[in-house]
């Protein structure tokens, strides 16, 4: 292998939200970035990965104010649950930091001072829907009605998801707000904007560089060619990110600080290390910097963010690395079907090198959709990984410890051979470097095809019965573990901890860098399992659980929509409802809540017991209307605490909202304490 020069690289994969869990999709764009950057540094290039939590905007303020924590102590709490996930994927970050940071309110300000300078920002006063029960503007997405063309109701601001008509909020037939179900208004205010198409030839000529997957950069070329418009960067309080400097009351839109946050991580990590930091953010240096990112964010990262770090005077990215959508078993993850699967609940049933091994062998450089095929996946990792890589290495390893001591011999067999197989090393390490890992992993599983054909021809386990021929079983068992040490070199990358082991074991480095050696007159460890099959009752365990925690974390509310990837509205089984301890109690005693201007505090008599329930019901009922009255609680919740108080039950009521908020009364007779099913 000629020796090249020591590279420089600068990785990022998107930031993902805090607002949810991290599920298999999001692994497999970590798992793509994380492979790329193992297979550089076993080339004994200099490859850093960082990342961070995309922490802000309206959605995560109102996941908090719903669990009744403060933004701050909610992205704190993902930050940990994403770390882990991450870390048990073996991704290998540098640095996995977060938006809500300091770094990150120095590069913003400090990005949004230099676009300001340089006259790239624009303000103009601006007419937005506006919740005036939340005081809160609201986009598109927060905001329901009556579909305009074909009447369903519930439809999202911008789309109907029964006829496919797109439309604004204003077309809706009686729109409300998604957070409180009030009719929104409209209302004037000031936005400031990234004048984006002063742009227009910088980005001609970036979209025209090849930096970008001709797919890709077809698909930004359509939005060039139909005009750039100016960027909305700033979104009004209360919204949870950074205040614009100079313009109190003003935030940066979250997808103005996000990108920043590659920025912001890298800074952090510098600052912890010593590590250089210019380099890689000025223009000129000789690094390089990829971002990884999804086919639905490429707008965001292959036209603003190009065009804000140009005015910024930093560095371009080198290339965007584009992948598409993950499905399962051939359609879009449901939650239903528990193909909407966790990187967690994978975790607590799988290991977590079968499906980087099971990625690997799908993805490639395009950004086609990903097909994750559940009865393909264990086949293919037990008959690749297991079947034929492991073998290799478990059929030598007996008869080289029974016999020889674990000693290698210094005269192997068939040096062709194995010369064959490193020299298969440069197709698969451009492979590698084009992201085209599934034709890597074909050429790899063929060459281990191919050592196992060598094993059966050769037959150590009938030589070994034959006398005088212990220096042939000697010398093919020693190949075996050659070639084994070959391709266990060039699976590295996407099988670090079974890469660890067999390092152990072979007593050697499989960086690329020592690919070129024979293992000659060489003392091995001591072999020990490295990989075992799947049972696919491990599958089927995890998308049972996959149902479970859909049905767990479905607490019903009017609660803002989240952004999924599911496709259904989910159903609860008899069972599940079965648990629910529905009673029917008496309010003995109803109160405001100090500070909370939704909430009441109820004190609700089951008979024999007293409990006390926070209920967010402020909106259509006083007080004092509500003392003696009946209602239907569910007794057996658990208690909550939240940032009034602790809630000890939920009672049911019924309406749309606001003042329609009707608590469920039964008839005369009820006594306190019935139950009622
Ligand atoms: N927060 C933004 C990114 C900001 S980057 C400056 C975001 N977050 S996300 O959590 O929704 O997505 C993070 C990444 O995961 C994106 O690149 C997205 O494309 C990717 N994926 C999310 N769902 C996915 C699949 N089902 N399949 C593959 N990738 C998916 O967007
Ligand atoms: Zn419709």
């Amino acid at each position: 292998m000629a020796p090249t020069a020591r590279r420089k690289i600068l990785v990022t994969s998107a930031l993902p939200y805090a607002n949810a869990p991290l599920h298999l999709g999001h692994m497999l764009e970590q798992v793509q970035a994380d492979i790329w950057v193992r297979f550089q540094r076993s080339r004994g290039h200099d490859c850093l990965y960082v990342c961070a939590d995309d922490a802000h905007g309206t959605a995560i303020m109102l996941a908090a104010e719903k669990q009744g924590i403060t933004p701050e102590q909610h992205i704190a709490q993902v930050h940990l649950d994403h770390q882990r996930d991450s870390q048990h994927f073996l991704i290998d970050f540098a640095n996995f930091h977060s938006t809500h940071s300091p770094e990150n309110r120095a590069w913003s300000e400090d990005i949004y001072r230099r676009l300001k300078a340089n006259d790239h920002i624009a303000s103009r006063s601006i007419t937005q829907a506006f919740d005036p029960e939340k005081q809160l503007f609201l986009a598109d997405r927060f905001i329901k009605g009556s579909c305009p063309r074909c009447k369903t109701p519930d439809q999202y601001g911008d789309n109907c998801e029964a006829c496919g008509a797109t439309y604004t909020p204003a077309d809706l037939i009686d729109p409300v707000s998604a957070i409180s179900g009030a009719t929104p208004v409209e209302k004037e205010s000031v936005h400031f904007f990234f004048k984006l198409p002063e742009f227009e030839d910088m980005l001609r000529q970036w979209l025209d560089s090849d930096t970008l997957q001709p797919q890709v950069a077809n698909k930004l070329r359509e939005w060039t060619e139909a005009g750039l418009q100016e960027w909305d960067i700033s979104r009004d309080a209360p919204y949870f990110g950074f205040e614009i400097p100079g313009e109190p009351g003003k935030y940066f839109y979250v997808w103005l600080d996000a990108p920043i946050g590659y920025i912001a991580s890298f800074q952090n990590y510098c600052d912890q290390t010593g590590h250089p930091f210019d380099p890689y953010w000025l223009p000129g240096g000789d690094t390089e910097l990829y971002h990884f990112i999804g086919k639905d964010i490429i707008n965001f990262h292959g036209l603003f963010w190009p065009a804000m770090l140009h005015s910024a005077g930093l560095r371009t990215p080198t290339a965007i690395f584009v992948h598409g959508f993950l499905t399962v078993n051939g359609t879009k993850m449901s939650k239903s079907r528990g193909t909407f699967i966790n990187a967690g609940t994978y975790l607590e049933h799988l290991d977590a090198e079968y499906l980087r091994y099971y990625f690997a062998a799908k993805l490639s450089g395009s950004v086609d959709d990903i097909d994750l095929n559940l009865e393909d996946f264990v086949q293919r990792v037990n008959s690749d990984v297991v079947g034929k890589i492991v073998n290799i290495a478990s059929r030598c390893a007996g008869f080289l410890a029974k016999r020889f001591d674990n000693q290698l011999t210094n005269r192997p067999a068939e040096p062709e051979l194995l010369a064959e197989f490193i020299a298969r090393g440069d197709v698969i390490a451009q492979l590698y470097e084009a992201r085209e890992f599934n034709k890597a992993m074909r050429e790899i599983v063929a060459l281990a095809d191919q050592a196992n054909q060598y094993i059966d021809d050769k037959k150590p386990w009938v030589l070994a019965k034959q006398e005088g021929s212990e220096n042939e079983v000697h010398a093919v068992c020693s190949m075996g573990i050659n070639l084994f040490r070959v391709l266990m070199t060039y699976l590295k990358p996407v099988l670090p901890a079974m890469a660890t082991k067999a390092e152990s074991f072979l007593a050697c480095s499989l960086d690329w860098t020592a690919l070129d050696i024979t293992l000659k007159d060489h003392r091995l460890g001591t072999f020990e399992p490295l990989l075992t099959r799947i049972d696919s009752k491990q599958v089927e365990a995890m998308v049972e659980a996959s149902k479970q925690a859909v049905a767990e974390a479905a607490v019903p509310s009017v609660a803002a929509p989240q952004a999924t990837d599911s496709d259904e509205t989910d159903t609860i089984a008899f069972e599940d409802f079965a648990k629910l301890d529905l009673r029917i109690v008496e309010i003995v005693a109803a109160e405001l809540v100090e500070g909370a201007d939704k909430l009441l505090r109820l004190t609700l008599s089951l008979g024999d017991d007293q409990k006390q329930v926070l209920a967010g019901i402020r909106s259509a009922y006083q007080p004092e209307q509500l003392v003696g009255k009946l209602t239907v609680m569910v007794a057996n919740l658990a208690p909550r605490k939240m940032r009034f108080g602790v809630s000890q039950g939920m009672v049911l009521v019924a309406g749309p909202g606001d003042k329609e908020l009707f608590l469920l009364e039964p008839h005369a007779g009820a006594r306190p304490g019935m139950q009622d099913k």
